[in-house]
């Protein structure tokens, strides 16, 4: 059945390749932005997704912004929290506004999209929310207790949002991606990106596409009793 789905983050990186697999199964995607026009464009011109702009690490931006798409769209059925930042640093050097900005669009915007949403979604008895994790978060990293803290807490989110969805048909889930061909991690430094891939057993960055795919299955029909879960897609680089 076709359903109405946003992707925070949804216009480019992993968040693009979401949108088109959600789209490639029927569903009408809407992809929100932050700011960078000139891609949000050129993939609105690309893909005929609209992309709305707001910060979903603000929380009346998030309500208003949900509240003109279900008005302009339609119902949300569909929720990917995908957006998220980068703002490393090993904790001396690591400012106050590093850990705000991480902790309140990368774990904040689960929250904002959520209040947004959820509720509709318990009372059309359907719904499905894909959080966007991180290996990161499943087993810290250097120099990134901010965002490993955020997407740590994350999977904590997914479970406890899981509990109170599952008796109205919606189900929570997570995605904990490894090292992803993306602009988040061509950011990295040649040399310790080197390092990372050599740590992968299948030898490889993975392909936003993979997540994308994982994500498509959590958000469909058949995926009505997979609940509360962290998808981990990471080329065997941690597994437990
Ligand atoms: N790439 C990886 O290896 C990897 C690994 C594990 C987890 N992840 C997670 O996967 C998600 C996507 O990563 P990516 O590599 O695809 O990132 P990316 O290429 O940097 O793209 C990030 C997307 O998020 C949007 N965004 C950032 N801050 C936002 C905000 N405050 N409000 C709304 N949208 C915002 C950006 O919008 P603009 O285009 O307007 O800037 C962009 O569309 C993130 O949550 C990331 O932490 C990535």
């Amino acid at each position: 059945m076709a359903r109405i789905a946003i992707v925070t983050g949804g216009t480019r990186g992993i968040g693009k390749a979401v949108s088109l697999a959600l789209q490639e199964r029927g569903h009408t995607v809407i992809a929100n932005y932050a700011g960078n026009e000139e891609k949000a464009l050129a993939f609105t011109a690309e893909t005929g997704i609209p992309a709305y702009r707001w910060d979903v690490g603000d929380h009346e931006a998030t309500q208003e912004s949900c509240a003109r798409i279900a008005a302009e769209i339609g119902p949300i059925d569909i929720v990917i929290n995908n957006a998220g930042i980068t703002r490393d640093g090993v904790l001396q050097r690591m400012s106050f506004d590093d850990w705000n900005d991480v902790m309140r669009i990368n774990l904040g915007g689960c929250f904002n999209t959520a209040k947004a949403t959820f509720a509709g979604m318990r009372e059309r008895g359907w719904g499905r929310i894909v959080n966007i994790g991180s290996i990161n978060g499943q087993a810290g990293q250097y120099g990134q207790v901010n965002y490993a803290a955020a997407k740590s807490g994350i999977h904590g989110f997914t479970k406890a949002l899981a509990q109170e969805g599952a008796k109205y048909g919606v189900t929570v889930n997570a995605i904990a991606p490894g090292y992803i061909d993306t602009d988040m991690v061509a950011a990295v430094p040649a040399p310790v990106l080197e390092k990372i891939v050599a740590k992968i057993p299948v030898g490889r960055l993975g392909s936003a596409y993979e997540i994308a795919r994982g994500c498509a299955f959590l958000c469909s029909e058949n995926a009505a009793f997979v609940t509360g879960s962290t998808l981990s897609i990471n080329g065997g680089q941690h597994m437990y």
